[in-house]
């Protein structure tokens, strides 16, 4: 199997894979490969938190020219994976000379399926992108086509709890990536002072409490013929009997109060809003209220602001940080690496992540307890 993740998140994605019993664990760049029988297919998408996408791979050969694409595709026995009244969607990838266009690569290869199906049935699978039966994905690299059964369906990150979104939220995926790069596991309070819809105080809320990501959705891979109902009512069974009582703090706040609203809407439909603490708060007028904890910041990047007010923001998240929070580790994404400078403390930690398509750095600050002026300046 491969699970794709985000850039920078192999590595938790291989930790999580080994959790589930995987074995033949090789990270890739934005993926892993693995081994595993049908129950660590099921646990793939039931439980990781980094992982986008489980594929199943099921055949690969070399094509030279798009003839001999269609040609190799009609040598799977599509009936056995899907019926002609089924739909179906086929998502291409396309590193190669000869085929550069993931569209049409696509359409190729449905193509080949379809027509397979009307010359046996007299009947084709009609197209469906956004719920079909069966998701194909097709990979190409160099002349080398592998296709694979994608069995999350829809992408992973989709949680089934963040309806409402404010304005630029960060992916559940990466949300859940940065809480464990920070090594957040419940032991000390996590503020989220910056909240928008809340999905880092969610993220770390299911975390602590060992609640399976996927719990709320389906996915496709509870379609496919040889679908084990009874393995996958066992697997979801063990995952409930698995959740923990979570007895730590979780302090979710924004200066907007809609965003507010928004956040405890998504945790409660994560089923996790009694674990957090939601408040309209302006961080730049607030104050610890204990010894230690961990700010996680998805901070405004500065698209719509003045260079100089981006500038003075993200210098009065480090002075707010210096002066309230000493005894307090605090980790900032933002893709805006001039900005990110002015925060005025030495990062200890940095590391390159993805939020959408943009480059971002996520950096560590370790704000020192003792007297107010004794936080380590850059
Ligand atoms: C990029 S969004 C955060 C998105 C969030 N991570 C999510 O997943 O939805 C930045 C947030 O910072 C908030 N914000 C801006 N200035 C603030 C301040 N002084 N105090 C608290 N929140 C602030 C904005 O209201 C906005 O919701």
């Amino acid at each position: 199997m491969v699970a794709k993740t985000q850039f920078g998140l192999e590595e938790l994605l291989a930790a999580e894979l080994k959790s589930i019993g995987a074995t033949d664990i090789e990270l890739l760049t934005r993926a892993v490969k693995y081994r595993g029988d049908m129950a660590v297919l099921y646990k793939s998408n039931l439980l990781l938190r980094t992982a986008l996408k489980v594929l199943v791979p099921f055949t690969s050969f070399y094509a030279h020219h798009e003839n001999q694409l269609y040609k190799r595709v009609q040598q799977t026995d599509w009936s056995q994976l899907m019926s002609p009244n089924q739909t179906l969607a086929i998502d291409a990838t396309t590193n190669s000379e000869i085929f550069h266009h993931s569209k049409f690569t696509a359409l190729k290869t449905k193509d080949a399926i379809v027509d397979q199906f009307r010359g046996r049935f007299g009947i084709r699978p009609s197209i469906d992108t956004e719920n079909p039966d069966l998701r194909l994905n097709v990979h190409i690299h160099d002349k080398l086509v592998t296709l694979s059964l994608d069995s999350s369906g829809n992408t992973l990150d989709r949680r089934a709890y963040r309806l409402n979104r404010t304005e630029a939220p960060i992916n559940e995926v990466l949300a859940a990536g940065i809480v464990m790069l920070a090594g957040w596991q419940g032991d000390t309070t996590l503020l989220d002072p910056m909240c928008g819809s809340g999905t880092f105080s969610i993220e770390a809320a299911m975390l602590a409490a060992n609640i399976a990501p996927g719990k709320r959705r389906s996915f496709g891979f509870e379609r496919w013929p040889n679908f084990d109902g009874e393995l996958w009512s066992k697997i979801k069974a063990e995952a409930v009997q698995a959740e923990r009582k979570f007895t730590g703090r979780i302090l979710c706040s924004d200066l907007d109060p809609t965003a507010v609203n928004i956040a405890e809407q998504n945790a409660r439909r994560a089923g996790v809003e009694r674990m957090i603490d939601f408040r309209t708060d302006d961080f730049f007028e607030a104050k610890a209220l204990e010894e230690t904890g961990t700010l996680l910041f998805n901070p405004p990047y500065g698209e719509r602001l003045q260079e100089d007010d981006i500038v003075a923001f993200y210098k009065e998240i480090g002075n707010q940080l210096k002066h309230q929070f000493p005894g307090h580790t605090a980790w900032i994404i933002s893709a805006n690496a001039e900005a990110l400078k002015h925060v005025g403390l030495r990062p200890t930690r940095k590391i390159k992540l993805f939020n959408g398509s943009l480059e971002c750095r996520l950096q560590k600050f370790e704000l020192f307890a003792g007297k107010k002026g004794e936080a380590k300046p850059s």
